[in-house]
């Protein structure tokens, strides 16, 4: 990988702002393969050399990626002037400038939000071309009907003018409890779709995202790393070699 700064390197890696790292580099806290660096403008190869501040060694990872259970009451968007962003739930260790969510929640919907900062592999997975799919979990104030699964299978529903991939309405026991398949995610689809038969969505849970599963465990606000058999499977499903 090409050379980059050393104060670039250690805020990547969670270890302080850049000016906090510059500070901690004069300081003589950081080594590199066993020297002292002062110079936090230094440029080096972060994969190739071994990295220690404060005699502790740094694993170095070009990415990051986090699953977390949205709750209602957020926003997907990490600008803070549309409301609380979910990445303000974040513990001091994950905070970070550069996360991207992946396929937006509306404010009142919970459930399965990745977060990653690999632009590649967010770019594939909101992609239509990927069929990435998306499984929800709905509340609905009129029961749905074996009609609602034609209709959404047919492939002729139109939302804007245009055909919606077909998606698959499953009927459970309760027909107001239902769970809805999107290979595909555009604005508000669920509660458009619902919409568009003349029901109401009252309550809306993404509980899969491709291959990912919201954990039953992970209670809505709180966040996890990937196991890396999830980031393995998330990254094949879109043709990416996992790159950690
Ligand atoms: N469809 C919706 O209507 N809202 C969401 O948040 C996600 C999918």
């Amino acid at each position: 990988m090409a050379k980059e700064r050393l104060d670039k390197v250690l805020s990547h890696l969670g270890v302080g702002s850049r000016s906090e790292v510059r500070r901690m580099a004069r300081a003589g806290r950081v080594r590199v393969d066993g020297q002292v660096v002062r110079d936090p403008s230094c440029k080096l190869d972060p994969e190739r050399v071994r990295i220690e501040v404060d005699e502790a060694p740094l694993v170095y990872r070009r990415y990051f990626h986090l699953l977390l259970n949205k709750p209602a009451g957020c926003i997907t968007s990490t600008r803070e002037r549309e409301g609380v962003p979910v990445t303000a739930l974040l513990p001091p260790p994950w905070q970070r400038p550069d996360w991207m969510p992946v396929g937006r929640l509306d404010k009142d919907a919970e459930g399965l939000l990745l977060l990653t900062t690999h632009g590649e592999l967010a770019h594939r997975l909101t992609h239509p071309r990927w069929k990435v799919s998306k499984r929800y979990y709905v509340e609905l104030e009129a029961p749905a009907t074996l009609e609602d699964v034609q209709a959404f299978a047919s492939g002729r529903l139109l939302l804007d003018g245009k055909p919606l991939k077909p998606a698959e309405l499953r009927l459970g026991p309760d027909p107001r409890r239902v769970e809805l398949v999107l290979l595909e995610g555009r604005f508000h689809q669920v509660k458009r779709m619902f919409a568009a038969r003349g029901n109401r969505v009252l309550y809306l849970r993404r509980i899969s995202f491709g291959p990912l599963e919201l954990p039953a465990d992970l209670s809505p606000g709180m966040a996890r790393a990937l196991e890396p058999q999830e980031l393995e499977a998330l990254y094949r499903t879109v043709g990416l070699s996992c790159t950690g």
